[in-house]
């Protein structure tokens, strides 16, 4: 079968570089809006998302990350806008996480719907763990109790991969 979305699901491809240009106040609300339709255990939305687009603190993110990774170089790419998503850790629930990557998902294919470039960036856990991360989440104005779940690097794309690995054989099976 096909339609608009199920090409979109198959086209989505992470970028990593991207236009120094801002995104557009209506897309960045469009991809947001998007996350926050995302399913979550028991219709919860535990998930909090923060979009940041001021320069000081996109280098800040940008520095914090990099030091969990231990190398130099700015993990999103150089990204106009980075979005964070954060939701509860294991002493409230075992669904965080899973809710935080959907909401993950939903934001990238409907950035790609619109046009925009977006790649899922990691070490959020870690980052956000640390004193100078729980204090950023205050900052945030975000309540207490959470984890960083995951981030995305978000703007135009300056170029689109060519390269699509085929789906690994046996992806998936249906037993009747
Ligand atoms: C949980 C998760 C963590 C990821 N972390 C990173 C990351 O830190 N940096 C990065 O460049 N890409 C990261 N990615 C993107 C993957 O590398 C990418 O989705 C994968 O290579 C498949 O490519 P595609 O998204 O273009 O289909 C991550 C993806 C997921 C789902």
């Amino acid at each position: 079968m096909q339609n608009a979305v199920l090409d979109a699901l198959k086209e989505r491809r992470s970028i990593r570089r991207f236009k120094a240009e801002q995104i557009k106040d209506e897309e960045l609300m469009a991809v947001l809006e998007a996350g926050t339709w995302a399913p979550t255990a028991k219709g919860l939305q535990d998930p909090w998302i923060v979009a940041i687009q001021k320069p000081e603190l996109l280098e800040r993110i940008s520095r914090m990350n990099s030091e969990v990774w231990g190398r130099d170089i700015d993990p999103f790419y150089g990204a106009p806008t980075y979005v964070l998503v954060f939701a509860s850790g294991p002493e409230k629930t075992s669904n965080g996480l899973c809710d935080g990557a959907l909401v993950l998902g939903n934001m990238m294919n409907a950035a790609h719907s619109i046009g925009l470039g977006s790649c899922w960036i990691n070490r959020e856990r870690e980052m956000f763990a640390t004193a100078e991360g729980k204090k950023m989440m205050k900052e945030f104005g975000l309540p207490d109790g959470l984890i960083g779940v995951g981030a995305l690097a978000l703007g135009y794309p300056a170029s689109f991969p060519n390269t699509v690995h085929p789906r690994k054989e046996g992806y998936y099976r249906i037993i009747k």
